[in-house]
């Protein structure tokens, strides 16, 4: 059956439980994947800049014996000449196993999963949706807290929370797990949308708040840039910038069991003195996307 993933919920908790699984076994056996995906092709189509979740898909697929094909940025397509998205969607279709899109547009990753006879991948769809940075994300929680099971957490989301796609996509995730208490640290003008925070309302403690002075209580960070490129004009952006860096002094009152997250790129909300901290865990984050883009191409190549 063809499969699409546009959202995290078009597969269900389970499927993804079972997806850290296989996640982990690869991590731990890489050499027993290695042909999984011989004479199969992935295709990247990213028309929004990216570096990890590109390179990592193209990485998993290269790790799994798969060819890759894509574009960045549509300069050297024919979109230059005024191809649709529908009539691009088809054409890759038929060249390729299993497409990956990134888009600043909402919405282009289900368009193109529409016309398309192989699974499509949305690799994060403008402020929307970034499902495999999510499953990332949990992945990692799970990978260093030895649980599928998110509970009894103290969990802080800082930066921009209005704006940021893989913090709207996390949050939907995190409504499968209950007895956690949520610390939302933004600025009033990029708080998070109330429907996200609407989802963990039922079984869940949510705090607003505008300052990291709650870093003490804390048991996950989940630290986020402000996006330059979401901003209506460089003026709005301006206001926001800096508001919340995460360095040394800060980090001094945190817990020492503390687990800072972040979906990166970094600006200056991370300061980089505190990359040594064995408590900041972003890069590993970022490495076990590897992993976890396997476990996801194997399964929708139906090869598990
Ligand atoms: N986390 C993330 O989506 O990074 P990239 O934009 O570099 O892919």
């Amino acid at each position: 059956m063809l499969r699409d993933l546009i959202d995290f919920a078009d597969m269900s908790k389970s499927e993804w439980d079972a997806m850290f699984s296989l996640a982990l076994e690869i991590e731990r056996n890489p050499a027993e994947y290695a042909e999984i995906a011989k004479g199969k092709i992935l295709a990247s189509m990213f028309y929004e800049p990216s570096t990890r979740t590109k390179f990592s898909f193209q990485s998993a697929m290269l790790r799994l014996g798969g060819n890759i094909i894509g574009f960045d940025g549509t300069s050297a397509t024919s979109v230059s000449k005024g191809e649709s998205v529908k009539d691009t969607a088809r054409i890759v279709s038929s060249y390729a196993d299993i497409i990956v899109v990134r888009s600043p547009v909402k919405g282009t990753a289900e368009e193109i999963a529409n016309q398309s006879d192989v699974p499509v991948i949305n690799a994060g769809d403008g402020t929307h949706l970034h499902p495999t940075q999510t499953m990332v994300d949990l992945f990692t929680i799970g990978y260093l807290t030895h649980s599928h099971e998110i509970t009894g957490k103290k969990i802080g989301i800082c930066g921009d929370l209005l704006y940021g796609r893989t913090v709207h996509s996390l949050l939907s995730a995190l409504a499968w797990y209950g007895n956690n208490e949520y610390y939302f640290i933004s600025s009033p003008s990029l708080e998070v949308p109330q429907e996200y925070a609407d989802k963990l309302v039922p079984r869940n403690k949510i705090n607003i708040t505008r300052s990291l002075d709650c870093i003490d209580e804390l048991d996950i960070l989940y630290m986020t840039r402000i996006q330059k490129e979401r901003f209506p004009s460089e003026a709005d952006y301006l206001r926001e910038k800096g508001a919340y860096v995460l360095n040394r002094e800060t980090l001094s009152r945190a817990k020492d069991d503390l687990i800072i997250l972040h979906p990166l790129p970094r600006n200056d909300e991370l300061a980089e003195d505190i990359d040594d901290d064995p408590r900041a865990k972003y890069f590993l984050q970022a490495k076990l996307g590897v992993p976890l883009r396997m476990a996801l191409i194997a399964t929708l190549l139906g090869k598990i």
